[in-house]
């Protein structure tokens, strides 16, 4: 099935599908009425973002669109090299160049052109209506300042507070993000903090300015299990009450499974499969999906169910197979698939796969 909205694009759009009986057509501010849907918070389309290598360009993000809605929590899974961060980085801008380019595409957020602003006005999104959590919070602190000066900053950049307001508002996010002792604690250096402590400030740097969208890449890979917890459930907790959307970055899908409403899987740049989570996990459609979700222990499996690894090397991007980037790799690869790309395409209502096989082979 091919829904007619997604022949508007050269590259098809994933996520959030438009309700039945919609044309796609995209609301303008002149054609919205009363009880239509909600334009998506965040409108990505065709994003392609190149590395110059020795090796030669690389596509690092090739063409991936999505949408996303305020309140809802997006887990983007992929093996390593798949184009996570780059994905992220691209939607703040905050690709290195060089060697990195975003060559082409749109992100509107709240309707904004985040490509067409020029560096002041980026800056001016940034940390503001969207933030970013990295892995490692002491490489993004000031190890010179006091974490609570540094959750304040933003306020006082973007909002304009004064300095003691702004601290007096540090000292209640470190509060929301449960940071015990927290009077006390605002005056502490990132060093003098545990790493969960350290990402709940950067959670809380994060949160300042309540920004509309947030983007976590591994927040909490280098914790411990009930830290990891701990963190993802404060910071899971404090988007919903805000109505932000997460874009959730993580290799772990005990983690989508809890946290995510929807998850995008990338493979080589590109989002191959984008469906609710309890859809993927109950009826994954791509064969490298399923390989996905076969590689890492479930909760209901069985003691004596073994994990099997999906075979083969991940991908060189800087040599591509001409057809779908996954046919070396895929038990169920036909000729066609060594010529031609599988286009996104609607398996369901708001499940897209790209991949040539029949859904259920
Ligand atoms: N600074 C860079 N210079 C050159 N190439 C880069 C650079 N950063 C990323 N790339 C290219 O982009 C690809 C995707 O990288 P990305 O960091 O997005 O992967 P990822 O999916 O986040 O992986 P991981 O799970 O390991 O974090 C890399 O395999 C690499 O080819
Ligand atoms: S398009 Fe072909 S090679 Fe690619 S995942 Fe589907 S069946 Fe496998
Ligand atoms: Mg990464």
């Amino acid at each position: 099935m091919r829904l007619p909205f997604l022949r508007r694009f050269a590259t098809p759009p994933t996520g959030r599908l438009l309700p039945s009986g919609t044309t796609g057509a995209e609301p303008s501010p002149d054609t919205v009425t009363p009880g239509a849907p909600e334009p998506p918070l965040l409108r990505v389309r065709d994003l392609v973002t190149c590395f110059r290598t020795e090796r030669g360009t690389v596509q690092a993000v090739d063409g991936i669109s999505f949408d996303l809605a305020a309140g809802e929590t997006l887990a983007l899974v992929g093996e390593s090299g798949s184009g996570k961060s780059v994905t992220a980085l691209s939607l703040l801008r905050l690709i290195p160049s060089p060697p990195g380019r975003i060559e082409s595409g749109q992100i509107h957020l709240e309707g904004e052109d985040l490509l067409a602003l020029d560096e002041a006005g980026i800056r001016r999104v940034r940390g503001n209506k969207a933030a970013m959590i990295f892995q490692e919070p002491m490489s993004s602190l000031n190890p010179a300042m006091t974490a609570g000066m540094q959750v304040a900053e933003p306020l006082n950049l973007h909002r304009g507070m004064a300095w003691d307001d702004a601290l007096a508002r540090a000292t209640e996010l470190f509060r929301e993000v449960r940071i015990p002792d927290a009077e006390r604690r605002v005056n502490d250096f990132p060093h003098q903090f545990s790493g969960g402590m350290r990402q709940r400030v950067m959670i809380a740097m994060a949160l300042a300015c309540r920004p509309r969208l947030i983007i976590a890449d591994e927040p909490t890979t280098a914790l411990d299990v009930t830290v990891q917890a701990q963190v993802l459930d404060i910071l899971k907790s404090l988007t919903e009450e805000t109505r932000s959307a997460l874009i959730l970055i993580t290799h772990d899908l005990g983690v989508v499974a809890r946290y995510a409403d929807r998850v995008a899987v990338m493979y080589a740049g590109r989002i191959v499969e984008i469906a609710p989570a309890r859809q993927l996990y109950r009826a994954p459609r791509h064969p490298y999906t399923r390989g996905l979700m076969a590689s890492v222990p479930r909760l209901d499996a069985h003691a004596d169910e073994r994990l099997v690894p999906i075979e083969g090397q991940p991908p060189d991007l800087a040599n591509l197979p001409p057809g779908c980037a996954f046919a070396p790799r895929c038990r169920l690869a036909m000729p066609r698939c060594r010529t031609e790309r599988p286009a996104l395409e609607a398996v369901s209502a708001d499940h897209f796969k790209a991949c040539f096989a029949d859904a259920h082979a």
